[in-house]
């Protein structure tokens, strides 16, 4: 991995890892895609190149894999869970049509692809306890069937052309650097805003409703250890169960309380978001990501909200 293109990084995840490999990996070009409307502003901008790369113009990735020698691509563009839901046909255009583009020019010039799936891939009838790495598929919302496709169309790309396909499922992520837009998993963060900022927290998902979560610095950890993991060692490619921790709104409420005394939270809880959560895994088993390629967060509930609440006060005061 020494030349690579982040699309999607103007996003959640990519706006930290674009810094994260420009930063880590020594004589690496790091090409920040994004597209109009989501134009990448400060040191992301100033601290490598960016181009405009919409997953939707093949020609367009083609000649930016071409004019920076791209050898690793991080595929991040993607609208989450309950956008997805609103908006189902973009989210196909964007999670498949995409895809299947990133995938071709990888396979003629010779990229390794990183394409992110989630606890969105599992739905009612998978076991929600302890979920287990290859398990039943059958998510009813729009987002989970292109994360199951997704993942099946990276290992066809593996299987019958070769190309270097991995991936993670990603529970929902907590970050203090770029709000995540229109998932189930929001709340998450949404909390610790409205506790450092005084404010009574309206919470969307009912109280005994577990999901698996993950700090942010543990998922870029998994993103780039992932790519360079050693090939000889995959059993799994795409995609590898990997959580950090499991909780209810009640649970982290009660995290926050131990920093934030005067914390106040109700609930108001959506629908939409409710039966989503309601299908997803409690907490997934991620034992072969561990075996496969040495997975093992570094954060906990309890660090992350120590984390959370220092960088958030620094952040907004
Ligand atoms: N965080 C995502 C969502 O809530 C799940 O991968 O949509």
């Amino acid at each position: 991995m020494k030349n690579v293109l982040v699309i999607g990084s103007t996003g959640q995840i990519g706006s930290e890892l674009t810094m994260k490999l420009r930063n880590e990996i020594s004589g690496s070009m790091v090409v920040a895609g994004y597209v109009k409307g989501a134009e990448p502003k400060g040191i992301l901008l100033d601290s490598g190149p960016a181009e405009v790369a919409d997953v939707t113009d093949a020609s367009r990735l083609a000649e930016i894999v071409d004019k920076y020698k791209i050898d690793t691509i991080y595929n991040l563009a993607a609208l989450l869970s309950a956008v997805a839901e609103a908006k189902p046909l973009m989210a196909w255009d964007i999670q498949m049509n995409g895809l299947l583009n990133i995938l071709e020019i990888a396979r003629e010039k010779g990229c390794a692809v990183f394409t992110p799936s989630s606890i969105g891939a599992f739905g009612p009838s998978t076991p929600h306890q302890n979920t287990p790495q290859d398990t039943i598929q059958r998510p009813k919302t729009m987002y989970g069937i292109t994360k199951v496709a997704s993942e099946l169309l990276s290992d066809y790309y593996f299987s019958k052309y070769g190309v270097d396909t991995r991936s993670v499922r990603f529970p929902g992520l907590i970050s203090n650097v770029t709000l995540p837009g229109g998932g189930t998993t929001d709340y998450a963060v949404d909390i610790y805003y409205a506790a450092v900022e005084g404010r009574d927290f309206a919470c969307p998902i009912q109280a005994g409703t577990f999901m698996d979560m993950m700090y942010m610095p543990d998922a870029l950890k998994a993103a780039i250890d992932i790519m360079n993991a050693d090939p000889s060692k995959l059993i799994h490619r795409n995609s590898f169960n990997i959580t950090s921790m499991s909780f209810d709104p009640e649970i982290i409420k009660n995290a926050i309380l131990r920093h934030i005394p005067d914390f106040k939270m109700h609930y108001e809880f959506d629908p939409v978001r409710q039966a989503i959560a309601d299908s997803w895994p409690d907490n997934m088993n991620d034992s072969c990501a561990r075996e496969e390629w040495g997975w093992k967060p570094d954060f906990d509930l309890e660090s992350m909200t120590v984390d959370m609440i220092k960088a958030l006060k620094n952040k907004l005061k």
